[in-house]
């Protein structure tokens, strides 16, 4: 078939395959209008009321006999927390009892693998490899639909400037467009193309919005800031996320400029389903229904399902406002049927779109679980997915650790654990499955080396008692490995931490082991960027970790012993001290900015720290080097319809193969609204072969230059623009200028 051939035929099927495409959803909506009409004001609420199902299959279940027979009467749109084929089929029967044989969604909080545990997300960020992260949310949908899960609340994709907040390990980090890519990504593994694959799960943004920005990093606290910086910094990965088709967005906990989340028609009714036209529907998070009662923006939980339902929010997860107190709001006129019948619409419209009105149970099938859980192939992409996260943040040429050891020293609170390499938000563990580090570095050390494991000290260690003996396993050693860090428990929901340095006396135990005078090679776990002075300033190397997963270990010891070259870099700057938080790379200009760092009288400074981070947003190091030559624009002036080709030459000149991830920044010197330092516009993550040059290129179109005017209008302004290509924020090799025109 020659080109042109191939060409029309995908643009007839394209052209074919719109009409289907669009017939369906016709066809889904009649049915959808069908139903509804038969339906009474009850079964409508229950359609939006959304039941956490913990417990309610097998022994002590006759403790919910009231909830089970909310399902069966069709009280219950939806349930969450109940998984595996036995137990939704066991739950899903129920509901088929009610009068309209309504079927249930089943949703879970699959956030970074179901069986196969992967990277916490943030440090699967740190890849920068959106392939790779696309695949670890496609396993993860595989294997939560195949044990019964129709819905996952994934991806968060609330931006996280602030290290003490604990959920950043659940998100992409502090920047926007990596974010946004991040966002894509996922919601592209979860649910593959269409809703309805037996392979994947519908995916939820969350939280909506601005909960990445609790004050203080205090979880659950309120958020507050302009206009400009909410759809600057904190929409766009939603929106990403919106328009990658992402069936489902879930309100916050918080207060946005005052009002909750939940309760916020401006968020929900004139952005999301407004302006965005988004057609799927809007989950509340846990409760949030009823906090608004505890926010003192409702008297009363009935004020509540009003104030929840009339801003858009569709379903009430686990408030029991909505089944309560909603029937009689319609009743009493305080919420009009059009309302109530949007929202159990869009409801029922990703019941039909899952197939479930076919086959209740086609998600529920045991054949399919007990083949796709376990799948060794799973386990594999886990260590790769766990080796692109790592973060080589330091390395004076200790590391990858020779070959032919003649002995090891693997020290830490964290040396031999397994659970806290899953780190938070996974479904079940399994420490069976884990691969700890010590499992890890014993399975590729050469035979001959001798290798001591020595603790130290617990992770939130008080006392000294053990540091004794790992100072004498370092001095009997001819390398020393250091595993430091969080357990599992301290990062996540509700786990802000007002310090961030390493937990008790972990850094005791490093100095103790530094003051040996052998250089100390540090592997650092964490779900966050933490501050460890002393160890950076000390270390020989370091390796931040992040929680890495089920095949951590192994993933680490290859990195450790040079089997994969380091590639990940930083998604969120490391502060040197909590003072200087929130902090991003992205800082906005001052009029008063730090000239000469030993002249800062009178300068937008600290007087007792300098304004740079530890380790910058972009940040890691590689065992091989990169150099960057050669920039040139395809024109250096462009109208605004204008494309323009920027590109430079990459070339590895080490002796290694390694990844690099080149990342475009961008300024805008003189605008209407005053513009960041830097903004980061693209990446590539390119691997080359030893002595390899390649030509890499950027694509650079008035989308790259605009941002939120006045009145949040997208605007690109006329006039000189800066380009920058480096390895790291802090690290820019390559400038160039352009101008736009008009
Ligand atoms: C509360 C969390 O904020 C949210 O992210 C999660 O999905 C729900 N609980 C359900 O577990």
């Amino acid at each position: 078939m020659t080109r042109m051939t191939t060409l029309l035929l995908a643009a007839a099927m394209l052209l074919a395959g719109a009409p289907a495409a669009q017939a369906a959803e016709r066809a889904i909506e009649d049915k959808v209008d069908a139903l509804l009409a038969r339906m009474t004001l009850e079964e409508k609420v229950g359609q939006l009321h959304q039941l956490s199902g913990r417990q309610m299959t097998g022994p002590g279940s006759e403790k919910f006999a009231d909830k089970l027979a909310d399902i069966r009467a069709g009280k219950v749109g939806s349930m969450l927390n109940v998984k595996g084929v036995a137990d939704t089929r066991e739950i899903q029967a129920l509901a088929l009892q009610s009068r309209l044989k309504i079927p249930l969604l089943f949703s879970l909080d699959v956030i970074h693998g179901y069986q196969t545990v992967f990277p916490v997300p943030l440090g699967e960020a740190a890849s920068w490899d959106l392939a790779a992260i696309e695949q670890s949310a496609r396993i993860a949908a595989k294997e939560a639909a195949a044990s019964g899960i129709h819905w996952t609340f994934a991806p968060m994709v609330d931006v996280g400037r602030d290290p003490r907040w604990g959920r950043v390990m659940e998100g992409a980090g502090e920047d926007t467009y990596l974010g946004a890519r991040i966002a894509t990504a996922r919601v592209r593994g979860f649910q593959g193309e269409r809703l309805g694959a037996l392979d994947r799960v519908m995916a939820t943004a969350k939280h909506f919005a601005g909960y990445g920005a609790a004050i203080a990093g205090r979880d659950y606290n309120a958020a507050d800031m302009s206009e400009q910086q909410l759809h600057e910094v904190y929409l766009p990965p939603f929106k990403a996320a919106l328009d990658a088709g992402v069936a489902t967005f879930m309100n916050s906990f918080n207060t946005l400029n005052g009002v909750p989340a939940t309760a916020s028609s401006y968020l929900q009714r004139d952005l999301l389903k407004g302006r965005w036209q988004y057609p799927g529907f809007v989950v509340s998070d846990w409760a949030s229904v009823k906090e608004l009662v505890e926010h003192g923006y409702a008297a009363d939980l009935a004020q509540a399902a009003v104030q929840a339902i009339n801003a858009g929010s569709d379903m009430d997860m686990e408030g029991y406002a909505y089944t309560r107190h909603l029937a009689d709001a319609v009743n009493a006129g305080r919420v009009k049927p059009a309302v109530l019948d949007d929202a159990v619409r869009r409801v029922l419209t990703k019941k039909f779109e899952l197939g479930l009105f076919d086959d209740p149970y086609r998600f529920s099938d045991a054949a399919r679980e007990k083949a796709v859980l376990g799948d060794p192939e799973h386990s594999r992409i886990a260590r790769e997915v766990a080796r692109k996260s790592l973060v080589l943040l330091k390395n004076e040429g200790s590391l990858p650790f020779r070959k032919g050891l003649t002995s090891l020293a693997l020290i830490g609170p964290l040396a031999d654990a397994k659970r806290d390499l899953e780190g938070g938000w996974i479904v079940q563990s399994d420490e069976r499955r884990v691969v700890s580090l010590a499992d890890g570095v014993r399975a590729q050390l050469a035979p001959a080396t001798r290798l001591t494991v020595a603790r130290g000290c617990d992770v939130a260690c008080t006392d000294t008692q053990g540091f004794a003996a790992a100072v004498a396993a370092a001095q009997d050693a001819e390398a020393v490995l250091l595993v430091l860090g969080e357990s599992w428990d301290m990062s996540g929901e509700a786990k802000s931490r007002a310090d961030i340095g390493l937990p008790g006396r972990q850094a005791a135990l490093f100095d103790a082991l530094a003051a040996t005078g052998k250089p100390v090679v540090v592997v650092i776990l964490a779900g966050r960027p933490l501050v460890f002075e002393n160890v950076a300033d000390k270390a020989a190397a370091i390796l931040y970790a992040w929680f890495p997963g089920a095949q951590g270990g192994n993933a680490v010891a290859d990195v450790l012993f040079g089997a994969y070259n380091p590639s990940g870099k930083l998604p969120m700057t490391f502060p040197r001290s909590v003072g200087q938080i929130p902090i991003s790379y992205q800082q906005y200009r001052t009029g008063r900015p730090v000239l000469d760092p030993a002249n800062i009288v009178y300068r937008s400074a600290y007087i007792d720290a300098p304004n740079t981070p530890r380790y910058a947003f972009g940040h890691g190091l590689s065992y091989t080097s990169f150099a960057y030559s050669d920039l040139a624009l395809s024109k250096s002036a462009m109208r605004q319809g204008d494309k323009v080709t920027l590109s430079f030459t990459l070339a590895n000149t080490g002796a290694r193969a390694g990844e690099e991830v080149v990342q475009l920044y961008l300024r805008d010197p003189v605008a209407s609204v005053v513009r960041p330092l830097m903004e980061l516009k693209g990446f590539q993550k390119l691997g080359l072969a030893p002595g390899e040059r390649r030509r890499v290129s950027f694509e650079i179109d008035r989308d790259t230059l605009a941002f939120h005017g006045s009145r949040l209008a997208w605007v690109a302004e006329p006039g000189d623009f800066e380009l920058m290509i480096g390895t790291a924020s802090d690290a820019i090799r390559l400038r160039g200028k352009l101008t736009l025109l008009d």
